[in-house]
C-alpha cells in the first residue's frame, strides 16, 4: 500500500463464509494496514464465533445483512459455496460494500453480469480470488511470455469425495466451478486475448453416475482458441495425482520459448532457444503477491482492482462453453456479446 493511502481513514472489513478460504481472507484482512477486522458470518454460528475471537472482532452473526447494515464495514469478503455468490455480492453491492469476492464470481454468466451491473450501480470496487494471478511464478510468466502462441494447461486431482457441496449439482456444480475457472481465468490471462471457440470432450469419466445429475462434469479435455489465433490446451479431471507435474501445470510457447508453472504454481522455468547459444533455461520462485492491499489501493485510489470482475464474467462464460460442448458434442463459439468492457483483445 502507498504511504498516501495508509494515511487515509481505516477501512472496516468483514467476511461472509468462515470455513477453509475464509480462514485464509481473515489472515490476509488482519495482516493488511490501514484494515480493521469487524465482522463474521457464517451459517454456522460456531465457526462464525470461533474466528471473531481469534481475531477479536467486534461481533460474529449468522445473518449476513448484520454486515450489510454496519456502517462501519467498506469491504466485504465472500467465501461461501458456489451457489450463494450472486446473491450475496449483489446485496452487498446494494449496502455500498466494496467486494473480495472468491470464485467462480457466480455459477452462470447471466448472474455475473447481475453482480456486475449491481456493482456498477453502486459504484463499488470488486477484486476476484483467482489465486494463480497472486503468484510470483504466474507473473514471471505474464511478463515475460507477452504472446503465447500455444498453451497447456492441466488441473489433476486426485480421487474427489463426492460428499463435499463442491461436488453438488446446485451448490457448487462440481470441479469445473471450482478448479476450472482458475485455469479459464489464468489461460485468458496470459494468452491476452479473448476466448472464441472452444471443443471439449469428457463429461462422467471418473465417476460414471455417481454425481447426482447427468450434466455434471467430472472431466474436461478442452482445445481453446483465442481471438489472437492462439491456442490452447485445457485438461481437469480427478483422476489421480501426478507427483512429476503436480496437480496445476501450465507450458506457454511463443514461438522462441516456454514457461512451466508447476510446483502449485510456486515455480517456473523458462526455456529459450538461441540460435548461437542453444538451449538456455532458467528456474524461479519468485515470492506470491499480497492480495488484499491491491482492493484497498484500488478503493483508495478510484482504481481497477487487479483481478477485476471482466476477469470473473469471462472464466464462468469460458466453464459454461466448455460445458456446453462437452454436452453437444460439437464445438461451441464463446458468445462475448454481452460482455462489459474492457475485454481481453
Ligand atoms: N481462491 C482459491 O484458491 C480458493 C481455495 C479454496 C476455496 N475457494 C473458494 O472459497 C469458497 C469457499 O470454499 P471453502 O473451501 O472455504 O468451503 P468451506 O466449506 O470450507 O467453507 C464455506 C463456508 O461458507 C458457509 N456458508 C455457506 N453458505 C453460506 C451463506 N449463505 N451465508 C453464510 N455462510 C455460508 C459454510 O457454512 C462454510 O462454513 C468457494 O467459493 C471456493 O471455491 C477458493
Amino acid at each position: 500500500m502507498t504511504k498516501s493511502a495508509t494515511a487515509e481513514k481505516t477501512l472496516g472489513w468483514a467476511l461472509i463464509g468462515c470455513g477453509g478460504a475464509g480462514r485464509a481472507h481473515a489472515g490476509w484482512a488482519a495482516d493488511t494496514e490501514g484494515v480493521e477486522l469487524r465482522g463474521f458470518c457464517d451459517i454456522d454460528a460456531g465457526i462464525a464465533e470461533q474466528l471473531r475471537s481469534k481475531h477479536r472482532a467486534e461481533y460474529a452473526t449468522t445473518d449476513a445483512e448484520r454486515i450489510f447494515a454496519d456502517p462501519d464495514v467498506n469491504i466485504v469478503s465472500i467465501a461461501t459455496s458456489h451457489s450463494s455468490h450472486a446473491d450475496l455480492a449483489v446485496a452487498a453491492c446494494q449496502a455500498g460494500k466494496h467486494l473480495f469476492l472468491e470464485k467462480p464470481m457466480a455459477m452462470t454468466t447471466a448472474d455475473c453480469l447481475r453482480i456486475h451491473k449491481a456493482m456498477q450501480a453502486a459504484g463499488v470496487k470488486l477484486m476476484l480470488n483467482f489465486s494463480i494471478r497472486f503468484s510470483g511464478a504466474a507473473r514471471a510468466i505474464r511478463r515475460r511470455i507477452t504472446a503465447p502462441m500455444v498453451s497447456h494447461s492441466q488441473c489433476m486431482m486426485s480421487r474427489a469425495d463426492l460428499n463435499r457441496w463442491r461436488w453438488h449439482p446446485v451448490e457448487g456444480g462440481g470441479p469445473l466451478w471450482d478448479v476450472g475457472v482458475h485455469m479459464a481465468d489464468y489461460l485468458c490471462w496470459i494468452h491476452n486475448s479473448a476466448p472464441v471457440e472452444v471443443s471439449a470432450a469428457g463429461g462422467q469419466v471418473t465417476h460414471p453416475g455417481e454425481l447426482g445429475s447427468p450434466e455434471m462434469i467430472d472431466t474436461a479435455a478442452a482445445t481453446i482458441r483465442f481471438a489472437n489465433n492462439s491456442v490452447a490446451t485445457f485438461l481437469m479431471s480427478d483422476a489421480g495425482s501426478s507427483s512429476v507435474v503436480s496437480k496445476w501445470f501450465f507450458e506457454f510457447f511463443d514461438g522462441h520459448r516456454s514457461a512451466v508453472l508447476y510446483e502449485h504454481f510456486r515455480k517456473v522455468t523458462f526455456t529459450t532457444d538461441d540460435p548461437q547459444e542453444g538451449q538456455q533455461s532458467e528456474t524461479l520462485t519468485p515470492p506470491p503477491i499480497d492480495r488484499l492491499p491491491l482492493l484497498v489501493d484500488a478503493i483508495r485510489n478510484g482504481t481497477e482492482p487487479y483481478v477485476p470482475p471482466q476477469a470473473g464474467i469471462l472464466s464462468t462464460l469460458l466453464i459454461e462453453t466448455i460445458a456446453a460442448s462437452i454436452h453437444s458434442g460439437r464445438p461451441q463459439k464463446v458468445d462475448l456479446s454481452a460482455l462489459p468492457a474492457p475485454l481481453p483483445h
